[in-house]
């Protein structure tokens, strides 16, 4: 190959028309191509899948994938990762010192088990110098569910004496129609991190509008697809910009609403092995919160008490 391959335009076999349709369907970059199935491009890109193995295979010699660096870089690189407070210090005990950068956070839970009010928390708290627990950076939001509330931003703000109004303008909020729509938000987000050095994205939620489009057995497969490819975008947001995600995903305490485990979060495997941090949520008595820590890589797994309050998440 003779000439640069940059975008996905460049790729032998790709024309306006089938680049349009990929773009479409979230394979915006080289690499997402090149980790993509012949299948996969067939069925999004109407294409026979020789061709789209043959563009699979261009994406690949293409492809920035990166390569193996030693324990001690990937050690060098984790002595940079950022955090962010939540306002509970048992919360951010639990995870190792608070949310981090470079990772994907997810708190799945039954409703109101108080996710939309850490995203809110944090959306604030990353705005706070580094010496109170914050990273002097803007937050971004992608909002699926219509339940993003500046009157409760400008309350947890006023508890922590910042300036209400400016508070609010470090927060760029979207709001997503459906999942290629949260999809593409994504993909924006990333110019907004690129220009104002956000430090946060918070998709609230991430899994709701996937459920609600894809019912039913048969579309389980699409779902995943689709689901794993955005939190692709989201781990490369995390990566790229030295960012925390913080992604939120409902799941029923009702015994009888599923097979199984009734606390399975939505989009299964998929989203298990993708979340860098996991933390599963569930209301106590009097506006009490349990947070427990599941499948961290090096964490202990344990629980912590914390409140929802009027001043926002506090330890008591
Ligand atoms: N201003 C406030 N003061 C005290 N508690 C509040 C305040 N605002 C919200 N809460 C508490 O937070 C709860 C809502 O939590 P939240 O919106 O985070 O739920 P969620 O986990 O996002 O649920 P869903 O799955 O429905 O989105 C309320 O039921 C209330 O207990
Ligand atoms: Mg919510």
């Amino acid at each position: 190959m003779s000439e640069e391959i940059k975008i996905i335009d460049d790729l032998p076999g790709v024309g306006p028309v089938t680049a349009e349709k990929l773009r479409a369907a979230g394979f915006t970059t080289i690499e997402s191509i090149a980790v993509s199935s012949p299948m996969e491009l067939r069925e999004v890109a109407e294409i026979t899948e020789p061709t789209g193995a043959k563009i699979i295979a261009a994406a690949r010699k293409a492809a920035d994938v990166g390569g193996f660096i030693s324990g001690e870089e990937v050690f060098e690189r984790r002595q940079t990762i950022g955090r962010i407070t939540s306002g509970s210090k048992r919360l951010d005990d639990l995870i190792g010192g608070g949310f981090e950068t470079q990772a994907i956070v997810e708190a799945f839970g039954e409703f109101g088990s108080g996710k939309s009010q850490i995203a809110h928390q944090l959306a604030v708290t990353v705005q706070l110098p580094k010496e109170r627990g914050g990273l002097d950076a803007c937050a971004a939001l992608i909002d699926t569910e219509n339940t993003f509330r500046p009157e409760r931003v400008m309350q947890i703000a006023k508890f922590l004496e910042m300036d209400p109004k400016e508070a609010l303008r470090n927060i760029h909020v979207a709001r997503a129609f459906n999942s290629s729509h949260q999809i593409l938000l994504a993909e924006r987000a990333e110019e907004l991190f690129e220009k104002l050095g956000c430090k946060l994205l918070i998709v609230d939620s991430l899994t709701s509008m996937f459920r609600a489009e894809f019912v039913g057995r048969g579309t389980l497969a699409e779902r995943q697809q689709k689901l794993g490819m955005h939190l692709r975008q989201l781990h490369k947001i995390a990566n790229l910009y030295d960012s925390c995600v913080f992604v939120t995903n409902q799941v029923s305490s009702k015994p009888d609403a599923f097979f199984g485990d009734p606390t399975r979060p939505v989009g299964g495997h998929v989203l298990g092995h993708s979340a860098t941090i996991r933390i599963y949520l569930r209301k106590s008595k009097q506006g009490q919160r349990i947070a427990r820590l599941v499948d961290s890589p090096s964490l202990p797994e344990g629980e912590a008490l914390f409140m929802v309050t009027e001043n926002g998440i506090t330890d008591k």
